[in-house]
Formats: C-alpha cells, sequence, structure tokens
C-alpha cells in the first residue's frame, strides 16, 4: 500500500535524526559559505535558510549581517545549530516545520537559500511555490544541489536500489540538479536564471578510513544498516566502489570530487 504523506514526513524526519549529520555536514561547509556569497547576502536582509540542518548556510549568512531564520524539519538539527551558532556569536532564529508549508508570511525575505535541504521535500512544485511565495519580488531564491551525475548522485541512486520504493508523489531528489528541472519548477515566477557547477571535495587517509566514518554518521546510511540487516554490506561494498572509481589521489589516500549545481533564481 502506498505510504501516506504524513507517515512519509514521520519517516524523513526520524532518518535525518539518525547518526551525526551535525559532525559529517563539517565537510560540506564551504557549501554553505559560497552559496551566501553568490546570493549577495548584505547586512540588514532578512533571510530564510529553508532546510538548514546545523546550519551550513544559515551560521554564514548571520556572518554576512543577514537576519537569519534556520527551518528544519528536525528538533535535534536545530539544537545542534543553535548551539554551533552560538559557538560562532551569531544570532539566529531556528523554526522546525516542513519546507512544503512554510510558516511565514508573503514576502517577508530578501533571500531565501537551502543546501542539499530542499532537495530532500518530496513534492519538488510544492516547495518552490512556498520558497517564492515568502521572497519578495526582487528577491533571491538561491540552492545548491548534489548533481546527478556527481558522486554523490551515485551514491544516492544506489541507496535508493536498497529502499523501499518512493510513493508516486515523491520526486527524485536528484531531478534538483538539472537545470532544466528547475527552470520548470520556477516558471514565470523568475525573472532571471543563473547556475554554477562546483565540486565540494572530501579528503581522508584512504577510502575504507571515510567509509568508516561515513557510514556512522550519515543519517540515511545509519537508517539503511537498521533496516537490511546482513544486506547492509552489500550497499556498503557498492558505494565504497563508486568512491574507488572517483577517487583522484593515486597516493593510497582519498581526494573525492561531489559535484553540485548553485542555482541562483533572481524573482
Ligand atoms: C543533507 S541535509 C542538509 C542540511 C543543511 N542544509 C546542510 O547543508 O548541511 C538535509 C536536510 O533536509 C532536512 N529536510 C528533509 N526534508 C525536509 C522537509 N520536508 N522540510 C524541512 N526540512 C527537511 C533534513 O532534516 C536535513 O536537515
Amino acid at each position: 500500500m502506498a505510504v501516506r504523506l504524513d507517515e512519509f514526513k514521520t519517516r524523513q524526519r526520524a532518518v535525518w535524526s539518525e547518526g551525526d549529520y551535525g559532525g559529517l555536514s563539517e565537510r560540506i561547509a564551504d557549501v554553505g559559505e559560497l552559496l551566501v556569497e553568490r546570493a549577495g547576502i548584505e547586512p540588514g536582509m532578512t533571510v530564510l535558510d529553508v532546510a538548514c540542518g546545523t546550519g551550513n548556510a544559515t551560521i554564514p549568512a548571520a556572518r554576512a549581517g543577514g537576519r537569519v531564520t534556520g527551518f528544519d524539519l528536525v528538533p535535534k538539527l536545530l539544537e545542534e545549530g543553535r548551539a554551533k551558532a552560538e559557538a560562532a556569536g551569531v544570532e539566529i532564529a531556528w523554526v522546525e516545520g516542513d519546507a512544503e508549508e512554510l510558516p511565514f508570511e508573503d514576502h517577508s525575505f530578501d533571500r531565501v537559500l537551502s543546501t542539499f535541504g530542499h532537495m530532500f521535500a518530496p513534492r519538488h512544485q510544492r516547495v518552490v511555490d512556498e520558497m517564492v511565495r515568502v521572497c519578495r519580488g526582487g528577491g533571491v531564491v538561491a540552492t545548491a544541489t548534489w548533481t546527478p551525475e556527481g558522486t554523490v548522485g551515485d551514491l544516492l541512486r544506489t541507496g535508493g536500489e536498497y529502499m523501499p520504493p518512493p510513493p508516486d508523489y515523491a520526486s527524485s531528489p536528484l531531478l534538483w540538479g538539472s537545470e532544466e528541472h528547475v527552470r520548470e519548477l520556477f516558471g514565470p515566477a523568475a525573472r532571471e536564471f543563473e547556475f554554477e557547477r562546483h565540486v565540494n571535495w572530501i579528503e581522508a587517509e584512504s577510502v575504507d578510513a571515510w567509509a568508516d566514518y561515513f557510514m556512522e554518521r550519515f543519517p540515511t546510511m545509519v537508517a539503511a544498516r537498521a533496516m537490511l540487516g546482513e544486506r547492509f554490506d552489500e550497499l556498503r561494498d557498492k558505494v565504497i566502489a563508486i568512491w574507488r572509481t572517483a577517487n583522484e589521489a593515486d597516493d593510497g589516500t582519498m581526494r573525492l570530487p561531489q559535484e553540485y549545481l548553485l542555482s541562483i533564481v533572481r524573482l
């Protein structure tokens, strides 16, 4: 039987609470910094970071002088974000909720951001309509998404083979990594699109060392291990094979390119 939308969200909340996303996310901190720069955040601007996790874009946006709200489905991640913001000496409002139903007034933000968070909400058009609704005219919606062609694309597709099939109202997160899909979602709401492809590099002592670190922390892998039992080893081996193929280091260490698409949409 198809999974109801509320059950799907409950499951998503449980999955993203697993592992140690906050620790792992520090390896992609450069993406939040770049997105904030490209979104053109200036002191005093109101900024919403949708599906903010522990604050990878939220905290740099506040450092740039924005009046920032971090928004996420998972209370545990918001709490960790709050602690990181305190340590960084910035003030941020942390709000819990669902990207498909933003609890904010129309046109209330100058900038709406998301790094690798918006992509996991199942109904893409709903998310875009909400992001556009809360962003003021002349504002910017800026997102970062792993590309389907990159190593994280391979990882997510491989992980998907071991999960129950997604319900038919859920689009693939990786579609957000296609410029055409982003153009279609925003349609006439957008005045101008800018797209940039970048690479986040993961460096580690070796592929195996990275696998040990990652499998203990990445929420969907921790959830998959609990669900799959012994079959998890098969998934782990496939993921390691992806990383070995993509690894650009030739001295036994790991230097892994993770390509992503930055979409800067001017309203
Ligand atoms: C890969 S993490 C990205 C977090 C953060 N933006 C970063 O760059 O580190 C995905 C995030 O999306 C959040 N998320 C997933 N579905 C969501 C939804 N429907 N509404 C709000 N947040 C959601 C998860 O809780 C998680 O924090």
